[in-house]
């Protein structure tokens, strides 16, 4: 624990509000994590002191803006939680910028309420806009990667501001050189819009059945904005304080990849457990994604899992989601983290791999 005295010291010019013992669960979304110092941020120039300022101490720290995709441990955080607290949108004819704490639902609203289309497909994704690039936000059949045009960077080593073009980010399936990283700290980004107000191909079959559109075809972005937040909240993920389904962190588990090679040996594992099922998978770089989903309700942890008494369940809309029911600490959700994912390596030889940052935990 870094002394509070010193810390606001450290960061008395910087522009930041520092507060003592903040309890971490009311700054998550799966409302869970102990104390910490928190030093709020509430626009760019006291983002930047305030980060330069901590690691020129050598203080670690934890960004946290949207704390959408956080498992904190319920110790909490012993360095100082740097909370970024910008929130300006910039709104173009052809282009958005937003700063990394904007809410990325309300920068999406706002370019469909513009007439724009090319985000509609990411609406209703809990967190902050600057979090979007960090794990290569992705739903509906678009990806951040795609849509992104720069973000802007602070270099943390050098203490340099510049942006960076989205081919110098090694994009990936919700991941990029700035997860598990402390390199750069995002602080604004912007995206790329259309022009004629039509969303991005829909290429999620499950949203062109919902649009009665052709998988590839356009639509207006009002209408795909609508059934995309339909969509979500169907499966529990568009946050709602009465709903404890949406206690979470999104998809807890990304879907796995499996190397080609492997794909006969999984596909007959499955097969000796299920029977003769159709396994829903789809063409990923490298081999085939499989649905985490899917493997984890057929290795026998159905949605609620483990029953209605438990703290932290699996939500009853989307066996992908790890909910906290009211009461759960980080201790619980780990817990049930692994007996999930041990379960479905146990059945089906593929290992689950996290997809939330852990905070002083992992599983
Ligand atoms: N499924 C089940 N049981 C369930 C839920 C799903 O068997 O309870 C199976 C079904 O076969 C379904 C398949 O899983 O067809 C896929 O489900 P879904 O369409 O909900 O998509 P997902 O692969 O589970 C991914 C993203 C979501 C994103 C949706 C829509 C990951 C890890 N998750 O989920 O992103 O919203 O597609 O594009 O890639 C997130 O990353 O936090 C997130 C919510």
């Amino acid at each position: 624990m870094v002394p509070l005295d010193d810390v606001r010291k450290l960061l008395a010019a910087t522009g930041a509000r520092v507060r003592d013992s903040v309890p971490l669960a009311g700054l998550t979304t799966l409302r869970v994590g102990g104390p910490a110092t928190v030093a709020e941020c509430g626009d760019t120039d006291a983002l930047v002191a305030t980060v330069r300022a901590l690691d020129a101490a050598g203080i670690p720290l934890l960004l946290l803006a949207g704390g959408s995709n956080l498992l904190v441990a319920d110790a909490g955080f012993g360095g100082v939680v740097v909370r970024v607290a910008t929130g300006g949108v910039e709104l173009g004819e052809d282009r958005v910028v937003a700063e990394a704490g904007a809410n990325w639902d309300a920068v999406v609203a706002a370019t469909v309420a513009a007439g724009s289309g090319g985000l509609e497909c990411l609406s209703g994704i809990p967190g902050s806009a600057g979090a979007t690039p960090v794990q290569n936000v992705g739903a509906y059949g678009v990806e951040v990667a795609r849509v992104l045009r720069r973000v802007r960077l602070l270099d943390r080593a050098s203490g340099e501001i510049h942006w960076a073009a989205p081919e110098e980010l090694d994009f990936g399936y919700r991941t990029s050189m700035l997860k598990h990283s402390d390199r750069a700290l995002v602080l604004a980004v912007e995206f790329a819009l259309r022009t004629d107000g039509t969303s991005a191909p829909l290429n999620y079959r499950e949203l062109a059945h919902a649009l009665d559109a052709a998988e590839g075809q356009s639509r207006p972005a009002a209408p795909v904005r609508e059934a995309v937040l339909r969509l979500r909240a169907g499966k529990g993920m568009v946050l709602d304080m009465a709903d404890h389904d949406t206690w979470s962190a999104g998809s807890f588990f990304t879907n796995p990849v499996v190397p080609a090679a492997r794909v006969d040996e999984v596909r007959a594992a499955v097969s000796a457990y299920m029977g003769d099922v159709t396994i829903p998978t789809y063409p990923a770089a490298g081999g085939v994604k499989f649905s985490a989903g899917w493997l984890i309700e057929r290795a026998g942890f159905g949605k609620g899992f483990p029953g209605p008494d438990a703290p932290a369940r699996l939500s009853t809309k989307h066996t992908l989601a790890l909910t906290n029911r009211g009461a759960a600490t980080a201790s619980d959700l780990l817990d049930l983290a692994r007996t999930v994912r041990d379960g479905v390596e146990e059945r089906f030889g593929i290992r689950l791999e996290p997809e939330p940052v852990t905070v002083g935990v992992t599983l």
